[in-house]
């Protein structure tokens, strides 16, 4: 792969000053974004509007996760407010094949999300319509829940599968990394991390960035 990226969200951080809570983590690889519509998930956070700011306010690449409905509709969207990567949910995409393709030709990266009790298996024949797979490691709505172990069988065999077809795509945890449950998701094969409240709690957000990087690439 393209080596391990850092992708802290932005849901732990303070909505009012995101300027300033993107330039902390200057150290990331990539921004993640939490899109909420308190319909898919129990919790509603930002949309377009907000996505459009903060693209023209950092130089990081915004990783938009779209825990919605109706992506099918909204994902290109995202694409033009300003993602370098648009994740939608497979529980809530009627048309992924087509949905992929339209954050694609728009030139933005297309991912697939997983909740945790969904099965990568029924979906291998879309791997080639997809940049990146995010395996929930915790169920999507809330920043700072507990790392549920059960998810890192299917890191590895996602991996497995993407090495049975010869394709190098991104496989992207989210939900409760921290410096304690990083190595394990990066021995199964993910290399890209979502991390909240592990960055902004901490008392240097771009240390915590570096440290939570070595432990990943060991
Ligand atoms: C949860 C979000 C995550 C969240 C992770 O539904 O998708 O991106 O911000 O927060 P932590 O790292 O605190 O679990
Ligand atoms: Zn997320």
């Amino acid at each position: 792969s393209m080596g391990i990226q850092i992708a802290p969200s932005i849901l732990t951080a303070d909505f009012a000053r995101l300027a300033d809570e993107a330039a902390a983590v200057s150290n990331a690889d990539w921004l993640h974004v939490d899109v909420m519509d308190n319909h898919f998930v129990p919790n509603l956070t930002l949309g377009m509007p907000i996505v459009e700011s903060l693209a023209k306010a950092t130089d990081l690449p915004l990783d938009c996760h779209l825990m919605i409905e109706d992506p099918d509709r909204w994902a290109p969207g995202y694409v033009e407010a300003g993602a370098a990567s648009v994740t939608f949910h497979i529980e809530a995409c009627r048309a992924p094949i087509r949905t992929a393709r339209e954050i694609r030709s728009k030139g933005a990266r297309a991912a697939m999300a997983l909740r945790p009790a969904t099965p990568i298996e029924p979906y291998e024949d879309l791997l080639p319509e997809l940049d990146m797979i995010l395996i929930m490691t915790v169920e999507p709505g809330f920043g700072g829940q507990k790392f549920l172990d059960i998810c890192v069988p299917k890191i590895r065999r996602t991996r497995q599968l993407l090495d049975k077809h010869g394709l190098d795509l991104w496989i992207e945890i989210d939900g409760g990394v921290s410096a304690d449950t990083i190595e394990r998701c990066a021995e199964a094969g993910a290399d890209v991390f979502v991390a909240g409240s592990a960055v902004y709690a901490a008392d240097d957000p771009n240390a915590m960035v570096d440290n939570l990087r070595t432990l990943a690439e060991q």
